[in-house]
């Protein structure tokens, strides 16, 4: 589950915990952008358990580690924790990033001092499962590693407890081994500064405008921005490779049609090449003829007031001529390369 990209986290399940809490913890830590690969306690074939029990054996789970294209965090739970330890307690550092032990059940006599020393850890245990053999103690005294016990006070509800443990978990993921934040600099990669500048949500528009012959074009947008009040300007950008940017570049009018939640298919009709985009779409012509998309969540109608050049853009700008909007419609939204619709009323 996740991001191929994301920093991967190891779960060895175990059934201390329901289910749920195991498929909620993994949403979360999928949001909080790390990739999860789940092991389900008893999924493994029992020849690659430790006879007469169900824990893993340390060659198996040394064998799963070494298989995985990155080194991940490995989190286990209950009695999968001993096999945990002995998996990482030799060369661990090439095998994993991390340790998470939950409620582990280990024998009080393990060596874990040394491990722990080696790679950053985490010890969750719960008021109720606390520290069989005194785990967390061992823990306290070293300096990488950290303990931390859940639901001391008052007793949680499911919800909470899951709620307490992501929380934690989140937190020593971020600090002690936080994702590597991509970067662009002048002249790199141009998709990783696509990536940036999708982190900024913005609303879907048509942008529409009539040709020489008349004919009506229009482009998906949402390089649109209002510009001033007082005259009342907006702009939106058009690359100059766009079968229509010479269109709007000298047309005297266009419109800007900010699209609402039910006009994804126009969205993606006037994104595409080859596609009947006003044959398929219900518009009219608005002032100066221009063609209007009927029902949009907002029409700017415009008189083209100035055309600058923006690299491989045109940034065009217009003077409102007449504005409507539909106060009753939620918008299309758009963040990093997917539609989206409000989460909010
Ligand atoms: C959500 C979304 C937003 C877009 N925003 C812009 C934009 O602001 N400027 C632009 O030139 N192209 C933008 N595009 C791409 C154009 O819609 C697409 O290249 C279209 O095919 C151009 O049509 P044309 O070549 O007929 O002019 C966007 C596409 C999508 C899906």
């Amino acid at each position: 589950m996740g991001h191929p990209d994301d920093p991967a986290i190891v779960l060895l399940e175990h059934p201390q915990q329901s289910p749920d809490f195991w498929r909620d913890l993994c949403v979360a830590l999928v949001k909080a952008g790390r990739q999860v690969v789940r092991i389900a306690h008893g999924e493994a074939s029992s020849a690659l358990k430790r006879r007469g029990t169900d824990a893993y054996t340390t060659e198996t789970l040394r064998a799963i580690l070494s298989q995985l294209p990155m080194r991940p965090v490995l989190l286990a739970a209950g009695d999968h924790a001993a096999a945990a330890i002995s998996a990482v307690s030799q060369d661990g550092a090439l095998l994993a990033t991390g340790l998470v032990l939950i409620t582990p059940d280990i024998h009080p006599a393990t060596e874990i001092a040394t491990i722990l020393e080696s790679l950053p850890a985490l010890i969750i245990t719960t008021a109720q499962g606390a520290s069989p053999h005194g785990i967390a103690h061992v823990a306290m005294g070293v300096p990488h590693a950290e303990a931390v016990e859940i639901g001391a006070g008052e007793p949680l509800t499911a919800a909470e407890c899951l709620d307490a443990f992501s929380a934690v978990l989140i937190d020593f993921l971020e600090r002690r081994l936080p994702r590597s934040t991509p970067e662009y600099r002048l002249g790199s990669d141009a998709r990783t500064l696509r990536d940036a500048l999708g982190c900024f949500a913005t609303g879907v528009t048509i942008l529409t405008a009539r040709d020489s012959a008349g004919q009506p074009v229009g482009l998906t947008a949402n390089s649109f921005t209002s510009v001033s009040l007082d005259p009342p300007l907006l702009l939106a950008c058009i690359a100059r490779s766009s079968a229509s940017s010479e269109v709007f570049r000298s047309s005297a009018h266009f419109a800007v049609n900010v699209l609402h939640i039910g006009q994804q298919p126009a969205s993606i009709r006037f994104s595409r090449r080859d596609e009947d985009r006003f044959g398929a779409t219900p518009w009219e012509p608005g002032l100066n003829g221009t063609p209007v998309l009927t029902g949009s969540l907002a029409t700017f109608e415009c008189a083209r007031h100035d055309v600058h050049e923006g690299g491989d853009h045109i940034i065009l700008m217009g003077q409102v001529e007449r504005a409507r909007f539909e106060p009753r419609r939620d918008p299309l939204l758009y963040f990093r390369g997917k539609y989206r619709r409000l989460h909010f009323s």
